[in-house]
């Protein structure tokens, strides 16, 4: 049965929440295979804002069934509030509709001291305790699992073993870190531990199951491609599989079920937090990088810091889409661009004097390369009543077909406003 994955190509808020939303019609289950509350997903429906977090944006659709797989990071705090403020939106939430990875791992507040603390700085973190999570993941001696917030007794062995070495750590790293007490630790999440059990599930049989009924699976990615902890711009990443790539170990699905992989991208670049960004338009107050943060909104649903906003990266997509194994793309905030004179779409870069057309993922690399630029001409039109191909100027078609010839896809979707009325779908 048909499986469909949607991916950022780019750093992140490509706008894949509007996407997933779109493609809720033609699937059954959707799928949370990556990261934790460091995602935030907004989605416009009926002139209805909803934004998401940890949960999969497919749960805003009635009759899709939602999971969160076992290679997300779970806040148990921010679950619960999260399943709370959707309810109080009047979206129906419980265990009918939202399962969580049994063997999913625990996000606890030593995590997030122990970013705030330590590397979050530098790399310019959410400061959601996802990256000192994952580590504890991977170190083992030190990880604890959704599925262990269930047994009182193993939970509170395990909080006594690790909380100690957390305590030494957070104090090492500074004299003023929060401290944690083990017990009184254990109680809290027991509490929350109840109010959690009836989502907790093993997830990976119920995806197989829905599998052999025959059920189409969309699986949801966060962040974009170019964060990838292994592929992305490393050290300057999140601290999980974010392509396609994290399907099969962060869901226990294997990915040769995706028959779909919809590569989403906005028609210009954004980053937030640290790292390069070859293609920055660093031009100050009232340059063209203010211009396009303002008219795209472009400030971070989670931390509300405002987006590095630059030119759309050729170079950098035509990487990421090969190794999503993207087959189509959805160009994403066309409508941005409508107010500029000029464009500009960067097909490669120049680094030592040679011409790259190769991503180099390692961001000391990236750091040196400069943008090589080709310009097209702006259409200077609103397009945000574009319905059809047909409806958009000609310069603003020249764009996308350039996109097109540039990435080597199809673009199949083009959205031009926030809501989900404002797309258009091309044959
Ligand atoms: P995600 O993290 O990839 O799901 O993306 P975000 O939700 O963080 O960021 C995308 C933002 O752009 C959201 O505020 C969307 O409501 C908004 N958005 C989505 N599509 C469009 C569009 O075509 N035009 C405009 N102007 N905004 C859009
Ligand atoms: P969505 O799903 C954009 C960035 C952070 C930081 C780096 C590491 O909305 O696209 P982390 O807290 O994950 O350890 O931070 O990754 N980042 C995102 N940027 N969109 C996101 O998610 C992001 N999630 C993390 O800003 O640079
Ligand atoms: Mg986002």
């Amino acid at each position: 049965m048909a499986s469909t994955c949607v991916v950022g190509l780019q750093w992140g808020d490509e706008a894949k929440g509007k996407i997933v939303d779109l493609l809720t019609a033609d699937h059954h289950v959707v799928v949370r295979y990556n990261g934790g509350a460091n995602a935030g997903h907004t989605v416009v429906r009926d002139g209805k804002t909803y934004k998401l977090s940890l949960l999969p944006t497919g749960i805003l659709s009635p009759h899709m069934q939602a999971v969160i797989g076992n290679g997300v990071v779970v806040n148990p705090v921010r679950f619960l509030e999260e399943v709370g403020t959707l309810r109080a939106a009047g979206i129906a939430v419980g265990a009918h509709n939202l399962v969580v990875s049994d063997h999913a791992h625990v996000i606890f507040p030593y995590h997030v001291e122990e970013e705030i603390r330590g590397a979050g700085a530098a790399i310019g973190t959410t400061g959601r305790g996802i990256g000192p999570c994952y580590a504890d993941k991977v170190a083992r001696s030190t990880g604890i699992r959704v599925g262990e917030l269930l047994h009182p007794d193993r939970l509170r062995e395990r909080l006594r073993q690790v909380v100690p070495r957390k305590n030494l750590i957070l104090h090492a790293l500074s004299a003023s870190a929060k401290i944690f007490d083990a017990d009184a630790l254990c109680d809290e999440y027991l509490g929350h531990a109840q109010a959690m059990r009836p989502f907790i599930k093993d997830t990976m049989r119920l995806l197989h199951q829905a599998l052999r009924d025959n059920k189409r699976l969309l699986f949801e990615a966060a962040q974009g491609s170019l964060l990838d902890v292994d592929h992305g711009t490393y050290p300057f990443v999140t601290s999980s599989n974010s392509s396609t790539a994290g399907v099969w170990s962060g869901s226990g699905v294997p990915a040769r079920h995706l028959t779909r992989v919809v590569g989403v991208i906005k028609a210009y670049t954004t980053r937030v937090g640290q790292g390069p960004f070859p293609t920055e338009l660093n031009d100050g107050p009232d340059g063209l990088g203010e211009k396009i943060r303002k008219t795209g909104r472009e400030y971070g649903t989670v931390t509300g810091r405002p987006r590095r906003c630059g030119w759309f990266d050729a170079v950098a997509v035509r990487y990421t889409a090969a190794l999503g194994g993207v087959d189509e793309l959805a160009v994403m905030l066309l409508d941005v661009l409508g107010d500029l004179d000029e464009l500009r779409i960067c097909p490669a870069y120049e680094l030592d004097g040679e011409r790259v057309t190769d991503f180099p993922a390692d961001a000391y690399l990236l750091e040196r390369c400069q943008p090589v630029y080709e310009s097209l001409s702006g259409w200077k039109v609103d397009v945000g009543d574009a319905r059809k191909p047909g409806d958009l100027p000609g310069a603003a078609r020249k764009y996308v077909d350039r996109l097109i010839e540039l990435i080597g896809l199809p673009v199949t979707i083009i959205s031009v406003g926030p809501d989900r009325e404002q797309t258009i779908l091309c044959s």
